[in-house]
């Protein structure tokens, strides 16, 4: 029987329906169509949760998203719903060119549009690599229907001789002992196949862990769905429970906007903080943020960087992995430390609020992965805000991975003017820099690069690294890998490709860093920078910027202090 169209709001396939001028003809061909699957009327009257598939081939950090839909689907049908799956684009850090931040925005674009555009009562966002569940959460964010996200899991952890190895902070580290000499081809060649053991996302505390540690504390996941590893069973019944509560968040018109308020997103920057987290994460949920309207300060993410202690024992910043952190409690337990600096009126998708999850965290005797407040891995937060004549839009500094004693440090500046010219010259032995030179990469930021590679952890130059030197102050407008460490300056703002000052620095400058005054400055006149400033000149475009998405790419996108959205994609500003 064909159905008729209602006044009462549209739920199910009668949802969005293509128009071709007769809405009754619409559903009709709609439901026509749609039974060449085999679905039964029965079927096609529930109320319709659409699943994202991110897997690909390319994606090994999704390599479970089969199992998980599987598992995801049963969840929806058990709470006595219909589950369709439907493809978006899929990220891997690795596989993306030039870099995976560029595409970051299409995939959030991708994503909001498919959901608005196919009818769905609610969604289950299956992501993981480090740029898809920002892209999903985005696109959620702009489209607001009910949605869930359900992240991929970390991978378990590497062996090589007698070592534990993690994805991909000790890819870098081995990586640097190759390039100093102290380990051979073939060594490397054998540890490649133990980096990254098992199909899931990386599990140091990188930006795959931290957005999805985020994502729990924002309310956004299932509480253990951001640590459960990738491959347990406990992660195919998180997928489970979390189609059959996205059927609860249909049911009760539960949208993004009434979760993630900007308490909630108060929350997620104090749990990045007290996770030693990614960099990268203050970016990506100033980004979802700004799709809502919600304006995240610099300043007051470094005011709270001084209340909010590193808790979490995790590489890069301490010794652990993300399945001891799920074994230790996972961010249940590390909310319930964080106790007042957490808002847990806050609401979240499993219903109730994070009140309800601390009351049932679990308490693991002996462990040593969650600090409490008394005994904090730092005392001042993982990450700090810098100012000063070098970054007057701010820049960003993981202290908790960062050398204790360049904290406050003064050299003179070495400058490599993008990922070229570093490439062809950081190895050279006549390059002229000492130990406590200040390394300078510019034209790698949002626009200069294009898309803010992950660029920012400047080599050790090769004859510094055979000395002996093991880090260095290294300034850029680039980003960084969550799974890097070192006295590493990320995210200079304004970007040098538009002309921010670091764009006017030269070899030779004296750059100064306090970490403790939050300061970076470098050592020249305000009338010698303006007379540099007046000689600048723009770095060319790069290589098919004339159409395209890299058109639009360049013409749209912001600075690192406002999420690198496009400007197009976020809500207009109300007068
Ligand atoms: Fe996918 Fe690290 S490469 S999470």
């Amino acid at each position: 029987m064909t159905d008729a169209p209602e006044s009462v709001p549209p739920t199910g396939l009668r949802k969005g329906l293509t128009s071709y001028g007769d809405a009754g003809f619409s559903l009709f061909l709609r439901r026509a169509f749609i039974k060449a699957m085999g679905y039964s009327d029965d079927a096609l009257d529930r109320p319709i949760i659409g699943i994202t598939n991110t897997y690909s081939d390319f994606n090994p950090c999704h390599g479970n998203v089969p199992d998980l839909i599987a598992a995801c689907k049963r969840g929806v049908m058990l709470a006595g719903g219909l589950p369709m799956e439907f493809p978006t684009i899929s990220i891997h850090e690795s596989f993306a060119h030039p870099t995976s931040m560029f595409l970051r925005n299409l995939m959030a674009i991708d994503t909001e549009e498919m959901i608005r555009a196919q009818p769905m009562d609610a969604v289950v966002l299956i992501g993981g690599c480090d740029k898809t569940i920002p892209a999903q959460l985005m696109g959620a964010a702009s489209a607001n229907i009910p949605a869930i996200v359900l992240p991929t899991g970390p991978m378990l952890v590497g062996h090589y001789k007698g070592e534990v190895l993690g994805a991909c902070t000790d890819c870098r580290r081995m990586w640097a002992q190759f390039r100093a000499g102290d380990r051979t081809e073939a060594e490397m060649d054998e540890v490649s196949g133990r980096l990254a053991p098992t199909k899931g996302t990386c599990m140091v505390m990188g930006t795959a862990s931290t957005v999805a540690c985020m994502t729990e504390a924002l309310g956004m996941c299932l509480p253990g769905a951001g640590t459960v590893p990738a491959t347990h069973a406990d992660r195919i019944r998180a997928a489970e429970a979390s189609g059959a509560a996205a059927i609860r968040l249909a049911r009760d018109g539960m949208t993004p906007s009434r979760i993630m308020t900007p308490a909630a997103f108060t929350n997620a920057l104090t749990v990045l903080q007290a996770i030693g987290g990614s960099t990268n994460g203050l970016i990506h949920f100033t980004a979802v943020a700004g799709r809502l309207g919600i304006p995240i300060d610099l300043d007051a993410f470094d005011a709270l960087g001084l209340k909010v202690p590193v808790l979490v024992d995790l590489k890069p910043s301490g010794q652990h992995y993300m399945e001891h952190f799920h074994w230790a409690g996972g961010m249940p337990r590390l909310l319930a430390e964080l106790g007042e600096l957490i808002d847990t009126s806050q609401l979240s998708v499993a219903g109730g609020t994070l009140a309800d999850i601390v009351a049932g965290a679990e308490y693991v005797p002996g462990q040593d992965v969650i600090r409490g407040r008394d005994a904090p891995i730092h005392s001042g937060g993982g990450l700090a805000v810098l100012r000063g004549n070098l970054v007057p839009g701010g820049a960003l500094l993981k202290r908790s991975a960062a050398t204790a004693a360049l904290m406050v440090h003064e050299g003179r500046a070495v400058v490599f003017d993008g990922i070229e010219d570093m490439t062809d010259r950081i190895d050279d032995e006549a390059l002229d820099v000492a130990a406590d030179d200040v390394l300078i990469l510019r034209n790698a930021g949002p626009k200069g690069a294009p898309g803010m590679p992950e660029a920012g952890y400047i080599p050790i130059p090769r004859k510094l690294a055979r000395a002996g030197v093991k880090d260095m102050v290294r300034i850029s407008d680039a980003r960084m890998s969550g799974t890097a460490f070192g006295t590493i300056v990320l995210h200079a703002t304004p970007e040098a490709a538009i002309g921010g000052p670091l764009a006017l620095v030269r070899n030779g400058d004296r750059i100064r860093l306090d970490a403790t005054a939050r300061t970076l400055d470098v050592l020249v006149s305000d009338s010698e920078l303006a007379v540099r400033a007046a000689a600048w000149v723009a770095p060319p475009e790069p290589p098919g910027a004339e159409r395209g998405y890299l058109r639009l790419f360049l013409d749209q996108v912001t600075q690192a202090d406002e999420g690198v959205d496009f400007t197009f994609l976020r809500p207009p500003v109300k007068l």
